[in-house]
């Protein structure tokens, strides 16, 4: 296996609390980690390091094979924040070309990241118009700008109903699909089964890491709430 993200021994302290102890994840590369737990469990600070804005107590992080954070990262990976925010009086194209243009692209690809987020037919929309669904997939449009190899998502689907975050999911594997690898957080268990690999997390600890079906084969429960408590709860 090829790691797209190695993380080693992380050590985040903000304030005065610890966040994360040596902590470690790999990801596959073209492979979706789903990054799961409550809120305050550390799936923020965990990509924000991965993505290099983080300032690092202890360890070190590699984002295809270079440290986190380093420049020659920059065009090759795009971190969409938990609100991610996109321009509500700018049309979806204008949108795209606007964090292109803070990218210092010229985007020409304007279009083809619109198709591929299905919202072609909304190109000249102002953005504040869209329903829900929408505008989630014009903040992950966003994301898209300059190709990048490696999406960081927080909790994207958040907030979605359940037929839109499948169809945010399958996006998601269109691009893994394309070669792209994901690293994406949420904190409702019932994502797991869209992941390839999770990480469970609670309060900036691993309960655990695997497929979704080696979860439910290690604790004996099928829904992965029952999985979840079940580790937390583990003698
Ligand atoms: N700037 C900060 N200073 C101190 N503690 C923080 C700061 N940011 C986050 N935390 C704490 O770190 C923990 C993990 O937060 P976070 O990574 O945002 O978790 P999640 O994204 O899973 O909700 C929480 O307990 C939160 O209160
Ligand atoms: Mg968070």
């Amino acid at each position: 296996m090829t790691s797209a993200i190695s993380v080693t021994d992380l050590t985040v302290i903000r304030g005065r609390t610890r966040i994360l102890s040596e902590f470690n994840l790999e990801v596959e590369s073209g492979a979706i980690l789903g990054l799961l737990g409550p809120s305050g469990s550390g799936k923020t600070t965990i990509m924000r390091s991965v993505a290099g804005l983080q300032r690092l107590t202890g360890g070190s992080i590699k984002v295809l094979g270079t440290l986190a954070g380093d420049k020659s990262l920059r065009s090759r990976i795009s971190y969409s924040t938990q609100d991610a925010s996109i321009y509500r009086d700018l049309t979806c194209s204008e949108n795209i070309d606007y964090f292109a243009a803070l990218q210092g692209h010229v985007s020409s690809s304007t279009d083809e990241i619109l198709e591929l987020v299905d919202l072609s037919r909304n190109r000249k929309q102002i953005a504040a118009t869209l329903s829900g669904g929408e505008r989630a997939r014009l903040a992950l449009a966003t994301a898209l700008v300059g190709k990048p190899e490696i999406l960081i998502l927080d909790e994207p689907t958040v907030g979605l109903d359940p037929l839109l975050r499948r169809d945010l999911w399958s996006l998601f594997h269109r691009f893994t699909d394309e070669g792209k690898t994901l690293l994406v957080s949420s904190h409702m268990m019932e994502e797991a089964d869209h992941c390839d690999e999770l990480v469970l997390l609670r309060d900036g600890s691993i309960l655990a890491k695997g497929t979704p079906r080696e979860l439910r084969t290690q604790t004996g429960v099928e829904n992965m709430d029952a999985v979840f408590i079940s580790l937390v709860e583990k003698p």
